[in-house]
């Protein structure tokens, strides 16, 4: 049974999100067929978009509460979210066989190493030293919906770019799409 009754915190949401994006990119450096790179990438941003939104609007606002540094470190970790989307947008709209591609791909890696270290290695843990137990299971619970506000969350090991697509809108434009969708924003 190991920990099977212990209910997820927020923490625990946020960094298996982490890992299934750095794993998706392991996966597309790992083939050179550019319909399967596309496929993941597409698959990557949505994953990516998603979790960034709910991390905005649910869990900066936490770190804002509740760590003593709360305020500089939110702004911080907004502005690289803010990167990370620059270099998404790009992404989008790029050939899979371009190299283009690749070197996008690199930038949004290396940002996103970054930032995940200093989540993981700093604020994820203040945020369990200093908010109750129940405040991070219930704010893992605000973070799941959040992320299923939008209409498909595709699958890692299925990626789902073309329902994604039909659903979300053509590729130029997803990330805005998609955040807009998440966010309650209209896109017009
Ligand atoms: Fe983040
Ligand atoms: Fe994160």
């Amino acid at each position: 049974m190991t920990d099977s009754h212990r209910q997820q915190d927020v923490v625990d949401v946020l960094t298996s999100d982490h890992h299934e994006v750095m794993d998706l990119l392991r996966q597309i450096w790992a083939t050179d067929d550019p319909g399967r790179r596309r496929d993941l990438a597409d698959t990557v941003i949505s994953e990516l978009v998603r979790h960034s939104v709910a991390e905005e609007m649910h869990v900066y606002p936490a770190m804002k509460r509740h760590l003593p540094d709360g305020d500089a470190a939110v702004e911080h970790d907004t502005e690289e979210h803010k990167e990370l989307e620059q270099t998404m947008k790009e992404l989008e709209s790029v050939d899979a066989a371009d190299s283009r591609f690749t070197e996008l791909l690199r930038r949004l890696e290396e940002t996103l190493r970054d930032h995940v270290a200093d989540e993981e290695s700093d604020q994820f843990p203040q945020l369990r030293a200093r908010v109750p137990r129940d405040e991070m299971v219930e704010l893992a619970a605000k973070v799941e919906s959040a992320k299923r506000l939008a209409p498909t969350r595709p699958h890692p090991a299925a990626p789902n770019a073309e329902l994604f697509h039909k659903m979300v809108g053509p590729g130029v434009g997803m990330v805005d799409r998609l955040r807009d969708k998440l966010t309650g924003r209209s896109t017009g």
